[in-house]
């Protein structure tokens, strides 16, 4: 996988990072960095700032969340009234972490078939596997966020560019467009495609 430095960044040029503080498909790092420092690094509770700058020392940071999507899933959370949460992908758990702590204490994540929401965030060949499971067991008006929905930018990209040379973007790449397919005319639910993080997809069940 190759991982480019914020230096070798070139204008219009979709770039994978390490740097969690620049994990974001915006072209303006300082814009997206105004947003972090502004809206979301201020707001961010202890345990996620201490876990996020943990996780920055690991050599997979790459695959965590960014804080303003956590930001963002925390407040879907709150807004649907969230009890029973499930999460497929945990890594070292930013994303968990953002929607867990706002469960109430009855909150539990083992009721099939009654899941107010799940974030899916594991292996993209299974995605398609996991929204014909996960539909049903998340209750009708219950969200299901997909991530990585933009998959680097490469949903977009020609067959010969750049990106497409690493192995991981390239392999993955069809999944991500298969899903993508597949949600867009899939009537039970209504969704909202986000170029927050990597993308995200969140989907409301509707029957
Ligand atoms: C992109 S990371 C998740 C990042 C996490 N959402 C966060 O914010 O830190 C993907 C995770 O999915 C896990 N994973 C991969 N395949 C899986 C599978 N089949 N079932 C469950 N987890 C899987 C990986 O081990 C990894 O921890």
């Amino acid at each position: 996988m190759t991982l480019h430095t914020e230096e070798e960044q070139q204008p219009n040029q979709v770039v994978m990072t390490r740097d969690l503080n620049n994990k974001s498909l915006l072209q303006s790092h300082e814009l997206y960095q105004y947003i972090l420092e502004t809206s979301v690094y201020p707001r961010e509770p202890q345990c996620l700032k201490e876990l996020r700058q943990l996780t920055a020392k690991h050599p997979w940071n790459f695959m965590a969340i960014p804080a303003d999507e956590g930001q963002l899933l925390s407040m879907l959370v709150k807004l649907i009234g969230a009890q029973n949460t499930m999460e497929i992908g945990v890594y070292t758990g930013y994303s968990l972490l953002a929607t867990a702590p706002v469960l109430p204490h009855d909150g539990k994540g083992n009721n099939k078939g009654a899941y107010d929401f799940v974030f899916v965030d594991a292996d993209k060949e299974n995605y398609l596997n996991y929204h014909k499971r996960v539909i049903e067991l998340v209750r009708i008006g219950g969200l299901i966020g997909y991530d990585n929905t933009l998959w680097y930018g490469s949903v977009a990209a020609p067959p010969n560019a750049p990106l497409m040379d690493m192995e991981h973007i390239k392999r993955n790449r069809p999944f991500v467009l298969e899903l993508n397919k597949a949600l867009a005319i899939d009537h039970r639910i209504e969704i909202c495609q986000l170029p927050v993080g990597d993308g995200i997809t969140i989907c409301r069940r509707l029957s």
